[in-house]
């Protein structure tokens, strides 16, 4: 498949390295032009290009960048094929995206996303930690392997995000409707705990909507508190170990 990654981040970098290995053609972009993509994240393939030619003759576009840049994505997909699939990685966190009114008041994210990129869009690694994405990646059988959710309104589209999440090294989870999504959002049980397949069910369905964003920001604020003391001793798994205390 031709894939188109915008984005050259935590998570985009590693998406560019393993769906190139698994044999894609990959292009990747982020907002400062293909030269500074560093060497490592092409090693296995894919191309750097300028973010105004990542969307341009793709099957799948992968959008990967802070939520609150998501709006200014739009006027760089005017040659995305009408039928390419777009999926979205991003999370809103009020303390890196600034406060979006419709986000404070319970729209959910991926809509607002939707809104602003104009396409529909399947919602998928956004509950998994960089640190874990990095370091979890197994073959399909592994005991114990994590499952990252994928949500979308259309089942094609779901099927193809599920997919490509176990061509990455983890177990694509079928989450639902974009409309149920908010059961994956930052905050939630799922919310990168580092569930396997057995059990996100579970944790899906005790997600409470307005709880999620209190916890969110709970969590945030211990975790900048703690990375920026440096007595910590802040151990492995440390961001998923936080999580689980709190989002469960
Ligand atoms: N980090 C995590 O643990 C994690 C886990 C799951 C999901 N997510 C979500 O996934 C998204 C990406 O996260 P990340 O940690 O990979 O972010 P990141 O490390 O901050 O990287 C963001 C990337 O987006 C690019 N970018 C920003 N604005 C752009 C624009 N207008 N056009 C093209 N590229 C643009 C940046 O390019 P420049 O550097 O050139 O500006 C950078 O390459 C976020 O929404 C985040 O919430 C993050």
């Amino acid at each position: 498949m031709k894939i188109g990654i915008m984005g050259a981040g935590s998570i985009g970098s590693v998406l560019a390295q393993r769906l190139s290995a698994h044999g894609h053609h990959v292009k990747i972009a982020n907002s400062r032009g293909p030269e500074t993509i560093p060497a490592d994240v092409l090693a296995t393939g894919a191309r750097a290009v300028p973010a105004a030619d990542v969307a341009a003759d793709v099957d799948v576009l992968i959008t990967s960048v802070p939520l609150i840049r998501v709006p200014d994505l739009k006027p760089l997909l005017t040659d995305l094929p009408a039928d390419a699939v777009v999926i979205d990685t991003s999370n809103y966190y009020p303390a890196r995206d600034g406060h979006i009114a419709a986000l404070d008041r319970g729209r959910v994210e991926s809509r607002w996303v939707e809104e602003h990129l104009g396409r529909p869009v399947v919602k998928a690694w956004n509950a998994i930690t960089a640190q874990s994405f990095v370091a979890y990646a197994n073959p399909s059988g592994t005991p114990g392997r994590i499952a990252i959710p994928v949500a979308a309104d259309d089942d094609d589209d779901r099927a193809l995000g599920m997919s490509l999440v176990e061509q990455t090294g983890f177990e694509g989870f079928d989450a639902g409707t974009i409309t149920d999504s908010w059961r994956q959002q930052p905050g939630s049980p799922v919310y990168c705990t580092d569930l396997t397949a057995e059990q996100i069910p579970a944790a899906l369905g005790k997600a409470i909507a307005e709880r999620s964003p209190k916890r969110r920001d709970l969590a945030m604020h211990i975790i900048a508190e703690l990375m920026g003391d440096p007595t910590s001793d802040l151990g492995k798994d440390f961001l998923v170990r936080v999580n689980r205390l709190i989002y469960n």
